[in-house]
């Protein structure tokens, strides 16, 4: 069996079903103000990038995997410009939301219980760490990510005042996160994990461990699945 193939088929499958879900199948539905508290809720999961990246660092083996860990967290903060968390500010603010509402919103229930479960699916343990940390980020940090953006930003654009092109934050991380953007980071995420699955075993690994970040991500848009109008 080839790993590395199979590893990309199964990536297609889970983007596939995660794009079912309720909610981002039925993003159109949802109201104004209730599209906008999703994305309050959802900036809440952003902001937990960098201490989940920064816990799996130190857990890492191999030194090709932390160069790229560490590669992703200078990403978030360019030395010369305002940094991804103040992107994501800019960008919410186009969408008519104000500073207050974006920075003083108090995560839900659900919301908490997707970052606890987030730090769990990375917690240390000593047989295979890079390759399950690794394939657990690449899911639901990286690849997912640009899979929701891909939903969201059209209807962004649709009902606010905000264009893809001048899109500080959305835009740029539908573009770096896609599995398909050639030295993206989740292309690079590909490169070191297809290098560490070398056997049936640890293809099972990574499989289960993309299986549960994609869950974990789902279970985070549960929480709005009452709001889709019928
Ligand atoms: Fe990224």
């Amino acid at each position: 069996m080839n790993f590395s193939e199979e590893l990309d088929r199964y990536e297609n499958v889970l983007i596939n079903k995660f794009k079912n879900h309720v909610v981002l199948k039925n993003i159109s539905k949802l109201s104004d103000n209730n599209l906008k508290r999703l994305l309050l809720q959802r900036r809440l999961i952003s902001l937990e990038f960098t201490p989940l990246y920064e816990q799996t660092i130190c857990g890492l083996e191999h030194e090709e995997a932390k160069k790229i860990l560490r590669w992703l967290i200078i990403e978030e903060y360019p030395p010369n410009n305002q940094n991804h968390r103040e992107d994501l500010v800019t960008d919410m603010m186009k969408l008519g939301l104000t500073k207050k509402e974006i920075l003083n919103v108090k995560p839900t229930t659900l919301t908490n219980m997707t970052i606890k479960k987030l730090f769990d699916s990375i917690e240390y343990s000593e047989n295979n760490y890079d390759i399950k940390a690794l394939s657990t980020l690449n899911i639901a940090m990286e690849v997912l990510v640009s899979e929701e953006y891909g939903v969201i930003i059209p209807e962004l654009q649709k009902r606010f005042a905000f264009n893809f092109i001048g899109s500080a934050f959305y835009g740029p991380h539908y573009q770096h996160d896609s599995k398909n953007t050639l030295g993206g980071h989740s292309n690079k995420l590909n490169g070191v994990i297809k290098n560490f699955v070398d056997s049936k075993e640890k293809l099972e690994i990574a499989k289960n461990c993309m299986a549960n970040a994609c869950e974990i991500k789902m279970e985070f848009y549960d929480q709005f699945s009452n709001n889709i109008s019928k």
